[in-house]
Order: structure tokens, then sequence, then C-alpha cells
């Protein structure tokens, strides 16, 4: 087999072949079976699974999640402990809360004092009653000032006797009030009094109407025989200096006592003497009394605004949950973690006992501050009806915010959205008293606000609230909680409940979709279940490839380059048929990607294709490295590799192990260092390999030790305690490395490790990779031609989406050059065209690669034969020539992959298409 793939050159020692990789792992394996067989009876996760009975899985699954949870929340924590403001804020917020609804209370109690009506009255005291009120005479007023206007019915009828003595009355309450005689005037009828009422507003208070009946037949000097009066005032309401003018009180009483006080004057003293004014110097006077009462209404804001004050202060931890959750997803540190072997429910799980955790405190710093501002709330209310309604609902929240974590993928929108949240649930609480009032009964309403948890938090506080709002109020009982109308408190802490459940629910649903890309109707699918095995299904077609694929395969990818060894990879995939089940390293078949980006609103598609059919095959124990320019595909290969986007098409296999069936078992063997650092800001170097330690499931007596070892090998260990916030570029290049390697994984992805570190890192992490090769496989892409020279068993050169040319580092030397070259320093720039010409003649007319400066050749193998001669005629003709030097050196990488660069160009053009849709 070895003769197939070998490209026929003496200098080809790149072997691509299962014989040669096979023998190269027996060689191997004196040094590194040991580590093998050590990692796989040590951690039980990184041998493929054996049949074990469904109990030991489940206690094995709960131990393991158990112990996720358990390290996440270590990080939740340490987290909060380094960003200490937020959390300052987060437990200050409620105290802030509630000061500010015991400020607001004052400002509500005052505002109440204006209501006289609602203030006690104790020992109530006489009251005058008020003088007669006098025109107003102002802005509003127009024309002249009247203060008694006044109608006596059919004057013209009535006999001057009975005119007189209305007429006498009038005057008695005028000169009573003291008023000038201009603010008196006597309309002829109602109706006239009416319109001057009508088109003088606002000026005269009242009016009096008379009417008179005269006797038959008059008898002793009586003039009338019934007399009454109609008092007409202005019964609207009016407002002076923002206090209530009662017109009952300003108008009516006044008036009344009025026109009472000259009636006895004027026919008393007819009555009893038959003359005037013997009794006018009666004091005749009236007073008022209010009666004694209690206070009617005790101002109680918490049932008004203390629903909004709670909800504010408990969606800080919400907004701050949030914002946490989504800046791990924007920061790809939890594909990071997954990569490491993270469940699902272990991360969901810490995140809501973390923000529960928080909404506790929040929810015991409320009620205490509560308690110390003195609300009735608090004081008098038993302790668990509200204590339980602000747990539950601290609850319900948080799987609302997780929920909603799925949908944003920014941490500045999660603020924003936070916001969003704050308004429409301030704005839902609104219709608390609608909804579950009786008109509600019986509808769908109460059933749909009770799956927003502040509207339900809100009806409760208004019912505990209802409690203490009277000042004989006792407060409620713990047992009164089932006694409250149709909606009782013990409903609502039901319903708090069960939003738990369903949002929870509505967690897992939209998680799955998005992290796992599953499809929507997943729930129902006996595969996701594991009732059916994916493998047989949807694998089939990936490892047993069609005919026609096996043609077209590499059409667009390999069957480009005139590279013999990839050539010779291609008929080798071709001839495997794609089945690479051998527990082989990392064998790739025909990856490609392609990322399609939509402008003019989808109208336009573009596609653009990153990774065009990756055909590789890297043995076991053996490193292999891609070179590439910058977007190459290098990195996207390694996504697809890693399972954090699925590949348009192809597969790979991980030691025999399908990329994309089998990830699950892959993680646990693997090991990532990706191009960006994943890393928290907040946590220490020991605190993630720690973390990333136990994800991996060591046990527990043996973390220290490991993580000890991983911060050694990359020289971390002094500054192990260190927040990798603090970090520089380098040392969190080299934390992610020594991340990678935790755990002993079998097969390292390395995505340009040492970008960024010094020359002393850099070596010292190549002495690492060095080290760590055994028993491994390791990938790794760079940019740095030494460091592929280095370390690389193998190396592919990568340009557009294409493996260009693969194979050693002397392989690649020799194929692209003889692996020699000169270099000749001119002393001028006459000397330097003379030394060219020189050159030219005696070797096949090569060319130097610059117009300007030193003379640089690269030998071509055809003229290697020839060189010697040529030094010996050189070293002769120095002076002659001009030369001050000629170096003789090797070819570098460098050289290699600006050749290769050059001609592959012809197929850089191409490589996207773009198409209408
Ligand atoms: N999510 C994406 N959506 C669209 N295009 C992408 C995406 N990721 C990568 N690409 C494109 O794919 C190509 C390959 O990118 P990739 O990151 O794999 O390059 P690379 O070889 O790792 O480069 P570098 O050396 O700079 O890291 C680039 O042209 C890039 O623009
Ligand atoms: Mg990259």
């Amino acid at each position: 087999m070895s003769e197939s793939t070998s490209t026929g050159q003496s200098t080809s020692t790149y072997t691509y072949t299962y014989a040669d990789a096979s023998s190269s792992k027996s060689k191997n394996r004196g040094e590194s079976s040991t580590s093998m067989a050590d990692t796989s009876s040590r951690y039980a996760s990184s041998v493929p699974e054996s049949p074990r009975g469904v109990k030991d899985k489940s206690v094995a699954w709960a131990t393991r999640t158990g112990r996720q949870t358990w390290i996440l929340l270590k990080k939740n924590w340490a987290v909060a402990r380094v960003s200490r403001r937020s959390t300052t804020v987060q437990l200050v917020v409620p105290v802030l809360a509630i000061l500010a609804l015991f400020i607001l209370s004052f400002a509500y109690k005052e505002n109440q004092q204006f209501n006289d009506s609602q203030q006690p009255q104790r020992s109530p005291s006489t009251e005058s009653i008020r003088p007669y009120p006098r025109c107003i005479s102002g802005r509003l007023s127009v024309g002249p000032c009247i203060s008694i206007a006044w109608v006596l019915e059919n004057a013209a009828s009535l006999s001057a006797g009975a005119r007189d003595l209305v007429g006498r009355v009038v005057e008695r309450i005028r000169v009573d009030a003291g008023l000038p005689t201009s603010e008196v005037r006597q309309f002829g009828s109602r109706s006239e009094l009416d319109s001057y009422l009508l088109s003088h507003p606002n000026s005269t208070q009242g009016g009096y109407e008379f009417a008179v009946r005269e006797p038959a037949v008059p008898s002793g000097g009586r003039v009338v025989e019934h007399l009454s009066y109609t008092i007409q005032y202005n019964k609207t309401s009016t407002y002076s200096f923002g206090t209530k003018v009662d017109s009952q009180e300003y108008t009516l009483l006044p008036m009344t006592a009025a026109v009472e006080r000259a009636l006895l004057a004027e026919l008393g003293s007819q009555v009893y003497t038959g003359s005037a004014s013997v009794n006018d110097d009666i004091e005749y006077s009236l007073s008022l009394l209010e009666f004694a009462r209690p206070e009617e209404f005790q101002a109680d804001l918490i049932a008004l605004a203390g629903p909004t004050f709670v909800y504010a202060a408990l969606l800080f931890n919400f907004v701050i949950v949030l914002g946490a959750v989504v800046s791990e997803k924007e920061k790809h540190l939890r594909e990071a973690m997954r990569l490491m072997g993270l469940r699902s429910l272990p991360y969901w799980t810490s995140w809501a006992v973390t923000a529960f955790v928080f909404n506790v405190i929040s929810v015991f710093i409320i009620i205490i501050s509560g308690a110390i501002f003195q609300f009735r709330f608090f004081l008098e209310n038993d302790f668990r009806t509200y204590f339980v309604l602000f747990l539950l609902f601290a609850a319900a929240m948080v799987p609302v915010a997780l929920f909603l974590s799925v949908f944003v993928s920014k941490a500045a929108t999660a603020t924003s959205l936070g916001f969003i949240v704050f308004l429409v649930g301030t704005m839902a609480q609104v219709f608390q008293q609608l909804v579950y009032g009786e008109s509600g009964e019986g509808t769908i309403y109460p059933i749909l606000a009770s799956l927003v948890p502040p509207v339900l938090l809100s009806k409760g506080m208004f019912d505990i609230a209802s409690y203490t709002d009277q000042t004989d109020d006792r407060g409620m009982s713990w047992s009164q909680r089932d006694s409250t109308s149709n909606f009782p408190l013990t409903s609502v802490y039901e319903w708090m409940i069960a939003d738990v459940f369903i949002f929870a629910i509505l967690l897992w649903y939209a998680d799955t979709i998005a992290s796992k890309g599953e499809r929507f109707y997943f729930p129902f699918s006996p595969y996701y279940w594991g009732l059916l095995s994916r493998h047989d299904a949807s694998d089939a077609g990936a490892s047993q490839p069609s005919d026609e694929a096996l043609e077209a395969l590499g059409e667009s990818g390999a069957g480009k380059t005139h590279d013999a060894n990839v050539h010779a990879q291609l008929a080798d995939a071709k001839a495997s048929r794609g089945a690479f089940a051998g527990n082989d390293g990392l064998k790739v078949y025909g990856l490609r990607k392609e990322f399609t980006s939509r402008q003019w609103c989808g109208l336009r598609k573009s596609v653009f294709v990153a990774v065009q059919e990756l055909v590789l095959g890297v043995p076991a124990d053996s490193l292999f490295v891609l070179l590439g320019h910058n977007g190459a595909g290098k990195s996207t290969s390694f996504n697809m590799l890693l399972n954090l986007f699925g590949p348009t098409a192809g597969n790979a296999y991980v030691f025999g192990m399908s990329i994309k069936t089998e990830m699950d078992r892959i993680r646990a063997v693997m090991g990532v260092c990706p191009q960006h650092d994943i890393l928290w800001d907040e946590l220490t170097a020991r605190e993630h390999l720690e973390l990333y330690a136990r994800l991996k499931d060591i046990p527990g007596d043996e973390v220290y030790n490991e993580v000890e070892a991983r911060l050694a090998d990359v020289g971390l260990t002094s500054v192990g305690d260190v927040t990798a916030g603090a970090y520089s570029g380098g040392m969190r290049r080299r934390l992610s490395t020594a991340i990678a390697f935790t755990a002993d994984p079998r097969i390292v992805f390395l995505d340009e490790p040492t970008t960024g570190m010094d020359p002393v890192s850099r070596r010292q992490v190549w002495n690492l990779i060095q080290a760590k090769k055994a028993g491994r496989v390791i990938v790794l892409t760079t940019h740095s031609m030494e460091e592929a020279d280095v370390l690389g068993d193998n190396i592919g050169i990568m340009a557009a989406g294409r493996i260009t040319t693969i194979g050693t580092a002397r392989y690649l030397k020799s194929q692209y050059g003889t692996g020699s070259k000169i270099t000749i320093i001119p002393k001028s720039e006459s000397a330097r065209a003379r030394i060219a010409d020189f050159v030219a003649e005696r070797l096949d007319g090569i060319q130097p690669d610059s117009h300007v400066g030193d003379l640089d050749y690269v030998i071509p193998l055809e003229t290697v034969d020839k060189l010697g001669e040529f030094l010996t005629d050189f070293a002769a003709r120095k002076r002659k020539l001009g030369a001050v030097n000629l170096v003789l050196g090797s070819v570098s990488l460098e050289e290699v992959f600006l050749r290769v660069a050059e001609v592959d160009h012809e197929y850089d053009a191409g490589s996207s298409s773009t198409t209408s849709a």
C-alpha cells in the first residue's frame, strides 16, 4: 500500500497508509501504551461505553450531573465574587426599592390630608355659619357684582303690603350682611333671573325666589297668608387654592340662615306685636357641629405601588442573570464547556440555582427593609403569606430569564430585553384587578394572566394588603389564604409553581432546538429519546457513499491540485469507500462547508465555500500541522471537526467515531484550544483548570494534581491565582493550551496555540507539545513555518478551502525546490546585474526572487548537479564580478508556502459563487 501512495520520489517520506500508521503506532507503543491504558482505566468516559446495567447507568448519570452542577455553581460563585460591583448593586437595589416606597408613602399620606373626610375626628368643635356669600368680582366674572339676586313671583298682582313685606325681608338680609344697596337686584321672574345667572357666571353666588299668597279676606292687618322661598345656588364644585369649596357650607347654609333670620325678625314682629322692629335686637345665631368619627381609610401604598417596586427589585437580578447567561453564550464559553463534556441539564440547573439564590437573598432584604420601614404589610400579615408569595415569584422568574436567554445572542440586547420585560410586566399588573375580579370569572383571562408571574405577584400582594389597609385590620393569617374570593392566595401559589414548570419546559424545548440543532418536532422523535439509533438511519449514507458520490469526491477540492500526496489520499479515501471505521486517528472524508449570506432582504443569496471537500488522514500518534493563509479555512475545518457547526457535506471519524453521531463519546477524549481565547475574565487559571478537569470527570482527589501539573506545563504556576482578565495575551494562550491538555485527551486540536507569544514562551509550548505527542493525535494550525517545521510530523498547506499539498517538512521542501538556496550579496547595482547574468548563464537561466538588494536563488531540482561546479567558478571570479559574499542555505518552509500560494493562485478565483434565489 505504501507503494501506491508514495510519490515515487526518493525524497518522499510522507506516509499516509494504514500499514505505516500502524507501524508507527507499534513503534511508539513502548512509551505510549502505559499512558493510554492508564487513561482508560482512570477515566471511564474516555473508553467506548460498555454495556452496563440501566441502574448503574442512571446512577452514573445522576452523579455526573450532580458533579457538573456543583462545579458550575462554584464557577458562578467565583464570577459573582469577583464582579463585586454588580453583586453589590444586586443586594442594594431591594433596599432602595423599599426606601423609595417609604418616601412615596409620605407623599401619598400628605396628599390624602387634603381630603378632610378621610381624617379622623375624635372631638369635633362647633363651627359658626359662614358669612353671607358675596358676589365675586374678578377675572372670571362679567358685569355688575350682585350679591342678593331675588325674585318675587307675580309681584305685579300682589298688594303693596305683601310686596313691602318681602322687600323688607330682603333689606334686612342686606343690612345684616353689611352689603351696599348696589349689590341687591330684584328680577321680574325666575326665567329672567336664570338668564341673568347664565350670562353672568361665577359672580352671583345665589338667589332667592319668594312666593306669597295673600288671604282671600284681609283681617287684622294680616297681609300674607302663606310665604315660601326657594334658594338658588351653584352646585358645581369649585376649588379655591386647591381646596374644594363646598357649596352647602359656603352658600346654602349662610343664605338659609340669612333669610331665616330676616323672616324671623320681620314676621315675628308682625305676629306678636303688629309693629315692625320690636324683636330686632334678639341675637339669633346658628352653628354646626360635625360628628365625631374614626379614621375612614388608612393609606396603604403597598396595595397600589408595592407590586411594581417588588417586581422592579427582583427584576434587577433577572436582568443580571439574563446578561450573564447571554454573555457566556456570546463569548462562546458555553460551547467551550460543551466541548469539554458539559451537558445541558447541569448547565441550566447551575444557572437556575444561582439566580434563585440571588432572588432569595433579595426577597429577604425586601422583607427585612419593609419591616424596618414599618410597613404594616410586613408587620401585621402572617410572615408565611407574603414570604411564600415572594419566594414562588422569585422561582417563577428564573426559568423565564433562562428561557429568554435562548433567543438573545448579545449581552447588550439582553439588557434592553430586561427593560422590555419590566415594562410589559408592570403594564400587565394593571390588569390584575380586572382579570381576577368578578367579571373575569368563568373566562379564559385569569388563566392567561396566570402565565405571567408579575400579574400573579400583583394579585397576591393586593389581596394580602387588603388585610392591612383599615385601621382596625389585624392582618392576614396563614389559614386565610384560601378564603379570598374567587381566586384565593392558594391559587396564586399554585399558578406560580405551574409557571416554573411551564417555563422550564419551554426552556428545554427552545434550548434543544437552538443549541443541539434538533428539529421543532423533536419531542416526538424516537431518535431524540434514543429509542432508535441515528447511526443506523442517517449516517448510513455517509459511511457507505454511493458510487456517484465517490466519483465526484475531490472534484472541487483535492482533485484540483497537482500534489501527488493529496491525490494519493484521495485515491485511498475512494478505495476505502469512506469506511473510516478503523481505530486510527483522524479521518476526514469530503468535509465541505458553505456559508450562506442573504442580502436584499433575502432575495440575493450568496454562497461562500469556506472549505472544499477536505480529504485527510492523520495516523495515530502523530502531529499534523495545518498551514494556510488567513481565511484559508483552517478554523472552519476545526469547527466542523469539533461539531461547533455541522458540515454542509461529508463526515469525519475520530478513532472510528463519527463526528455526526458520536460526538458525545468523542468529546470525552478530546482537548481543544480555540483560536480566540475562550476564558472567563473573572476566573483564575487554577479555577479554569479545575472547572475543566471536573467537567471531564477527573476524580475529585486527582483534580489538584492535574491542575498543578497543567499549570507547570505552561509555566503559569506562579500566577495561577491571578484572574485571567489580568493576563497578557501570551499568558491567555498558554492557559488555553493547558486547558486543551487537561484530563489526558487522546486527540487534541490546537488552533494557532502560539500566536502572540514571546520566543521563550513559544519554545516552552513547543517543548510541551513535543512532550505530549506520544500516544496522542494532535492537530495544530499555525502561521509560523518554524513551528510547523519543528513540530509537524506531517504538514498540510491549505489555500482557499483546499489542502493543496501535504507531506513531511522535508517532502515539501524537496517538492517545491531542492532544499537548497544561495544568496549573493553584490557590491553595487552594476555588480548586481553582472552577477545575475553570470548565475543565469551557469545555472540554466534561473532568476533571482527579487529585483533589488541581495540576490536570492532557490535551486531547482534539475539544476542541483551543476551547483558544485558553479560554486568553484564563482569563488574564482568573486572579486571580478563585484560580489561581497555568497551564502549557501537550505530552503525554509516559508519559501515553500509562498511557492505553493503562487502555484495555486489559479484556483483561487471561483471559490465563491453568487446565486439568485
Ligand atoms: N460564520 C461564518 N460565516 C461566514 N463566513 C465565514 C464564517 N466563518 C468563517 N467564514 C469565512 O470562511 C473563510 C475561512 O475562515 P477561517 O476562519 O476558517 O480561516 P482561517 O484559515 O482559520 O484563517 P486565520 O488564519 O485568519 O485564522 C473566511 O473567508 C471567512 O470569512
Ligand atoms: Mg483561524
